[in-house]
């Protein structure tokens, strides 16, 4: 019997991680993630093994995340899913699983934006930021800037016209024969490199947009050309090279961060996505925060990078207002905020 609790079963499967989590009255009570590792030998995720891992493992993972929670089904309020945007056949596994249990449970059906979700991380632990606040939202596929009016009413008001920032930091890792995902490998070794030592170029982009895809180039050409006189160049300067390059990329970002802040009057400054993980974005963050008087909302590491929790944390806000979905819902890889 459904108890007067709210208790959500939430799956998030867009890209490479197969989650589950549950939140019993908006609190999150258990994310499991199960991380992909096949796509490590490839340089980047691979769509058909993507899929082909949800499959595989989102069974044990939401079994883990009800018991770990010690909720029997039967006791579920309503079963959530990310319908987008993400890779389809990603989404499709967590949308048709989310759909059968709704079906054979007799509960609601919750959609979620997994844009929404990243920035609703925030409300999971204490400090929540106050509406209206601004989210840099920085990962693989996205690079926006959010004004969130309301946890379910936000307005892009900034984006990347090309590459996500996250790719950005993939790709350059790529060049440096840093591993997949590259992010996580560039910021450690930045920790201890020049952030000055290299300049590249960057493509201007009026208002509150970004473009990546420049200096991506610049970043290209210009180890190919130290490469040609000294083939040991990334080699023995691989730490200077993270640092300028994270450098160039965090500068990128908040430089618009700035400009949206003073547009809309803003000080509640939070950031979300897998890059907000990263050292060299949170140092500079508190840094302009301290200049430009903002008070700043970092997510826990756990909810930085994708995560059922967020999505948990999005369907509760959508249960409250009764925002339920028939059966006929599919998967969305292009959805919109
Ligand atoms: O949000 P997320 O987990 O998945 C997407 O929805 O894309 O973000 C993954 C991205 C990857 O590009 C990864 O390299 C990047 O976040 N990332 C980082 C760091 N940790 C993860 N980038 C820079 N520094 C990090 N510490
Ligand atoms: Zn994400």
């Amino acid at each position: 019997m459904p108890s007067a609790d709210i208790k959500i079963l939430a799956i998030e499967s867009s890209c490479d991680e197969t989650s589950a989590a549950i939140a019993v009255n908006g609190k999150v009570l258990n994310n499991i993630i199960a991380t992909q590792s096949v796509h490590e030998n490839y340089g980047g995720v691979v769509p058909e093994l993507a899929s082909r891992a949800h499959q595989q493992n989102i069974v044990p993972v939401v079994d883990e995340a009800l018991k770990g929670a010690e909720i029997p089904k039967e006791e579920l309020s309503a079963v959530a899913f990310t319908r987008g945007p993400g890779l389809m056949g990603a989404l499709l596994v967590g949308a048709s699983f989310a759909k059968a249990t709704a079906l054979a449970l007799d509960i609601p059906l919750i959609e979620v934006n997994h844009m929404q979700a990243h920035i609703l991380a925030h409300f999971i632990d204490d400090p929540k930021p106050s509406f209206p606040f601004l989210c840099l939202t920085v990962s693989g596929g996205h690079t926006q800037i959010v004004l969130v009016k309301d946890h379910l009413t936000m307005e892009v008001v900034g984006e990347t016209q090309d590459d996500a920032v996250g790719e950005a930091f993939d790709k350059a890792a790529k060049m440096l024969g840093l591993g997949y995902p590259g992010g996580p490998m560039v910021d450690k070794l930045a920790k201890t490199g020049d952030p000055s030592k290299f300049q590249f170029s960057k493509t201007e982009m009026p208002g509150l947009s970004y473009s990546f895809s420049g200096i991506k180039t610049s970043i290209l050409y210009f180890l190919r050309d130290e490469l040609k006189k000294d083939e040991n160049f990334i080699k023995d300067n691989v730490n200077d090279l993270c640092a300028s390059i994270q450098h160039a990329l965090v500068e990128m970002l908040l430089q618009k961060l700035r400009k949206a802040a003073r547009q809309f009057k803003v000080n509640q400054i939070a950031i979300a996505g897998g890059v907000s993980a990263n050292s060299g974005l949170r140092n500079a963050l508190s840094e302009m925060a301290d200049k430009e008087g903002w008070e700043v909302f970092i997510p826990a590491f756990e909810y930085c990078t994708d995560n059922a929790g967020m999505i948990a944390m999005a369907a509760h806000f959508k249960y409250e207002k009764k925002e339920f979905v028939d059966q006929s819902v599919s998967a969305l890889p292009r959805m919109k905020i």
